[in-house]
């Protein structure tokens, strides 16, 4: 949700920040713009749509200067266009600023800033700030970013720079991220590590609350209160490749495609046939596992779908029960938590504020928090209890694929661990499931090396409007994400509902060619589905079903089927999701829609 960088060295900025800006595009791309000082002025370059045409701009009237701030923005307050692009310059002129976030009060100061004589010319949130810290300004910019940051309420991750300090950049985050890169006399903020890869590695991880101030002879960490904040430099141990498209047409083909490696990158050191479950990262103990007596798992869009698998296989597998709850519905309802409770918190990002705010919820009434994230240092890594990282790497398209699979494969884990720890299923049953997981990257493979398939079946039906997705026990859960993914990348409506749910009202939407995708991997119900198959074929839908090899009865009732490879039944979806996800890309690209960067939405959904 927005980008933001800022650059402070001996060479140009805007280079610098345009490329920050282009790895940064993910959080949104409704408008971007630059800010860079120039002797004792901020000149300020900003457009509506995508950084190609900020590009295109600053090709024509190039922006000098070695100290600058940059802008990618996915629109809250105020519609995508040249004037609601950042950065926000105050009115006159001396103060510019970026913003990652929401600033709820910006209304009220507003208002009270027009009493003092300020004019505004956008309808963002954002303009607020330029207009406090002018207001508060002093002849010193640390201080009037402080002043203003003590009046704002919401969420923020602040770059700002003064023309009456021309070697300076101050920035401060709550509840947004933001870290700071250190290079070799060059200094760099940004929302995210791949910005500023190709310059360093060695970082700064910033909690809410501090303030950074940048000059060319260094960086100065500071809390709230103005004391100097001494911290650790964080290494970053994968390199700009992993940012990158790496010969693929797209970041979502690669990320599909990085699954089998990404799967197992996850396993490794945590799951070995000759030793227990080791979980290092996890420090509950045995005690304390025996003290909880109910599960909750909390995410937001795929993550959330992974957990409505947890709550399958923990059940299964530790006969404890689970409830899954979105975390947008879950911080606003009366959640029955308490110190027996274990809440499992999901977030690729780790940023998510629904997930952030639904964490906290939690600690604040007495449970114990795991977070399962793929960001090192994340704001949901920093505040859970415990942390199990998915070893996905940087996940770049919007629509989230090896994330998901990684989700999975750390909830397998988590219902291990707790099964071994409390004897609910035999050492052989627990061996049989570690076998079958260390095979499954082979099996992930497998599925991919299948792939024209889906391609084939993609070119039949990319041109329908509306779409069913069915499935019972997990392959439901697996069609829920398999029609959230067509609907965010190709535009079609898309439904997902349980095989046995849809003659309760929705079959009525049935009728001659409305095609179906149906889910049938789950050994004890492929009879049931194909009797659901039968309801919708009767009707005149087509169907492609997804079944496991072997299961070659289902033929005689679909018009296409594809195989899967075999394992056992809990650990389904990490194949069937993979033909879901090659379905929606396909389908997306024979449309001419933007795979990675659908419209309207963002990467990290950093704003509730
Ligand atoms: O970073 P998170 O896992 O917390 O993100 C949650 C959702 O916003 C995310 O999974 C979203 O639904 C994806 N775009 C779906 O592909």
């Amino acid at each position: 949700m927005c980008g933001i960088v800022g650059f402070v060295g001996k060479k140009d900025a805007s280079p610098i920040l345009i490329e920050g800006l282009s790895k940064l595009e993910y959080r949104g791309y409704d408008s971007a713009g630059v800010a860079i000082i120039d002797n004792d002025h901020i000149n300020v370059m900003k457009c509506k749509g995508r950084l190609k045409n900020l590009q295109k701009k600053l090709s024509g009237h190039p922006l000098k200067g070695i100290v600058g701030i940059g802008h990618t923005r996915w629109a809250t307050h105020g519609k995508p266009s040249d004037l609601n692009a950042h950065p926000h310059n105050s009115q006159d002129g001396i103060i510019s600023v970026v913003h990652n976030g929401i600033i709820e009060n910006y209304s009220q100061l507003r208002e009270w800033l027009i009493s003092k004589g300020y004019k505004f010319v956008s309808e963002t949130d954002t303009e607020v700030i330029p207009q406090l810290v002018n207001y508060f300004y002093n002849g010193d910019l640390v201080e009037a970013v402080m002043k203003a940051v003590s009046k704002l309420r919401g969420s923020y991750a602040l770059g700002v720079i003064c023309s009456k300090e021309p070697g300076k950049l101050v920035a401060v985050r709550k509840d947004s991220p933001l870290i700071v890169g250190l290079g070799e006399g060059e200094y760099y903020i940004a929302s995210d590590i791949p910005a500023i890869l190709n310059h360093t590695r060695e970082i700064y991880l910033l909690n809410n609350n501090e303030f950074v101030v940048i000059t060319e002879s260094g960086v100065k960490l500071l809390s709230d209160d103005g004391s100097e904040v001494k911290k650790d430099i964080y290494h970053v141990t994968w390199n700009a490749n992993a940012a990158e498209k790496g010969g693929f047409e797209h970041f979502m083909m690669k990320e599909i495609h990085e699954q089998p490696k990404a799967i197992k990158d996850t396993m490794t050191s945590r799951i070995m046939m000759d030793k227990p479950i080791t979980l290092d990262d996890i420090k509950i103990t045995k005690d304390e596992i025996k003290n909880i007596d109910k599960i909750y798992i909390v995410a937001c869009g795929t993550a959330y779908h992974a957990g409505i698998v947890g709550k399958y296989v923990i059940e299964k597998l530790v006969g404890m029960p689970v409830e899954v709850d979105i975390a947008s519905e879950f911080r606003y309802r009366e959640p029955i938590i308490n110190e027996r409770t274990l809440m499992i918190i999901i977030s690729q990002s780790g940023e998510t504020a629904d997930t952030l705010a639904a964490l906290r919820e939690s600690k604040a009434r007495g449970a114990r928090v795991i977070a399962i994230t793929n960001v090192v240092g994340s704001s949901v890594s920093r505040e859970a209890d415990d942390v199990l990282y998915t070893w996905a790497g940087p996940e770049i398209a919007v629509a989230s694929t090896k994330a998901y699979v990684t989700q999975l494969i750390a909830i397998y884990i988590i219902a291990l661990f707790f099964a071994q720890n409390k004897n609910t299923i035999s050492k052989e049953e627990i061996d049989e499931i570690k076998r079958e997981l260390l095979r499954l990257p082979i099996k992930a493979e497998e599925v991919l090396g299948n792939k024209e398939a889906i391609h084939e079946f993609a070119a039949k039906i990319f041109k329908e409007e509306d779409l069913f997705f069915l499935g019972r026990g997990l392959d439901y859960a697996v069609a829920l994400e398999g029609s959230l993914k067509l609907k965010e990348i190709s535009y079609i409506h898309s439904e997902a509902y349980a095989g046995g749910e849809l003659k309760h009202g929705p079959i009525a939407l049935i009728e001659d060619g409305t095609v179906v995708i149906a889910g049938a991997t789950q050994e004890k119900l492929v009879e049931k589905m194909i009797s659901n198959i039968k309801e919708v074929t009767t009707r005149g839908a087509k169907v492609l079903a997804l079944t496991s090899e072997g299961n070659n009865e289902i033929e005689e009732t679909v018009d296409s089927v594809i195989y899967l490879p075999k394992v056992m039944d809990i650990l389904a979806p990490v194949v069937s999701v993979i033909p879901l996800q090659l379905l929606a890309y396909y389908i997306s690209i024979q449309k001419g829609c933007d795979v990675d960067k659908p419209r309207n939405l963002a990467k990290s959904v950093t704003v509730e």
